[in-house]
């Protein structure tokens, strides 16, 4: 069996990819933690999956910044606004993320993840610009959770707003173009559930 399939590897892997990303990000470990819960918790309310899936979903969801390894600490951690060079070097982590990982033949869904994780249902996303249910599933589940998990996570070294779960969804609302609208849907009835 192709040993970048394997339950032990990728659980290292995931375990050696999130400490590396957290040495340039603290905030990394904790965020991949919180995203891999929700998009689990998303994913078993949406279809019913499989074991295997699951797991290769939580994967997926704990690497999908590992590109951010790549990305200078000036831009990384600025905490005033991105020029837009510095933003045009935030977005390449997903493909430098993808590149890393390409070569380990693991599962499509994992490398689904780290490329197109910002990829928005109304084609507006990167860095593919895919469009509605082109975005791999576990790509929409991603931008979903990956979004709130940021908006309301509480980072205390930086100056970013952190809202309420509630407002969160009503600021997520006002972009709802971004995702895919049933995944959309059932995520603000499991938060609101969850409240
Ligand atoms: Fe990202």
């Amino acid at each position: 069996m192709n040993p970048w399939r394997n339950t032990e590897t990728l659980n290292a892997l995931s375990e050696l990819f999130i400490t590396a990303v957290n040495y340039r990000d603290p905030t990394a470990r904790e965020h991949a933690q919180r995203v891999r819960g929700l998009a689990m918790e998303l994913a078993q309310r949406v279809t019913p999956v499989l074991p295997v899936r699951m797991a290769v979903i939580g994967w997926g969801a704990l690497v999908h910044d590992v590109g951010k390894i790549a990305i200078s600490d000036e831009v990384l951690n600025k905490d005033k606004a991105l020029t837009n060079g510095e933003w045009a070097m935030m977005r390449s982590h997903a493909e430098l993320g993808y590149r890393l990982i390409a070569p380990l033949e693991t599962w499509p869904e994992i490398l689904s993840a780290v490329r197109n994780h910002h990829e928005n249902y109304d084609g507006t996303g990167y860095p593919d610009k895919l469009k509605g249910k082109r975005i791999p599933f576990i790509a929409r589940l991603l931008r979903i959770v990956d979004t709130f998990e940021a908006l309301t996570a509480f980072r205390n070294y930086r100056e970013v707003h952190t809202y309420a779960r509630a407002d969160a969804i009503h600021v997520m609302q006002d972009q709802a173009g971004y995702y895919d609208p049933e995944l959309f849907e059932a995520f603000v009835a499991m938060i609101k559930a969850d409240s």
